[in-house]
């Protein structure tokens, strides 16, 4: 493994984890979610560059500077329906990408349920809360391990 690095980028409004929309996306902080990738991650032997933002610009550049990572999580939040720029920087991508969701976007209003960010992932996780960043990341060290880059 040349770079045991496991970055996990977040969209808009993620920032506000905890106390917007508790229904959809529970009681968690994005901070307490960090933390939770954080051990993840150190169990398993990785480390973790975890990161928001509300521009989509900015999410196509950290995407662009991936350089060695081990894999990719990302939470596009809501440019996951809308931005094909991201999907773009996406099919670019090397390491193993996983596509995680808070709440089951199958579930919601129908416009959620189409993924521009799916197409170019390698797994999608949707629906399972802060545990799903958890999985993303054991998913990543299980492809690492395994040898299957992408
Ligand atoms: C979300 C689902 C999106 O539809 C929404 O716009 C978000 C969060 C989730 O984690 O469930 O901001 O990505």
């Amino acid at each position: 493994m040349s770079d045991p690095r496991i970055v996990v980028l977040n969209g808009p409004n993620l920032n506000l984890l905890g106390a917007r929309e508790r229904e959809h996306y529970g009681t968690h902080t994005l901070g307490e979610v960090e933390e939770r990738c954080r051990a993840r991650a150190a169990a398993l032997g990785f480390a973790i560059d975890f990161r928001q933002t509300n521009s989509e610009a900015e999410l196509v550049g950290w995407i662009q500077e991936l350089g060695a990572a081990a894999g990719l999580v990302i939470n596009a939040a809501a440019y996951t329906h809308t931005s094909i720029a991201i999907h773009d920087a996406l099919g670019l991508v090397a390491c193993p990408v996983i596509e995680v969701h808070l709440s089951n976007i199958f579930a919601r209003e129908r416009f959620r349920a189409r993924s521009y960010v799916a197409p170019v992932a390698t797994g999608s996780i949707s629906g399972l809360g802060a545990t799903g960043y958890e999985l993303a990341i054991e998913a990543i060290a299980a492809l690492s391990a395994a040898g299957d880059g992408s």
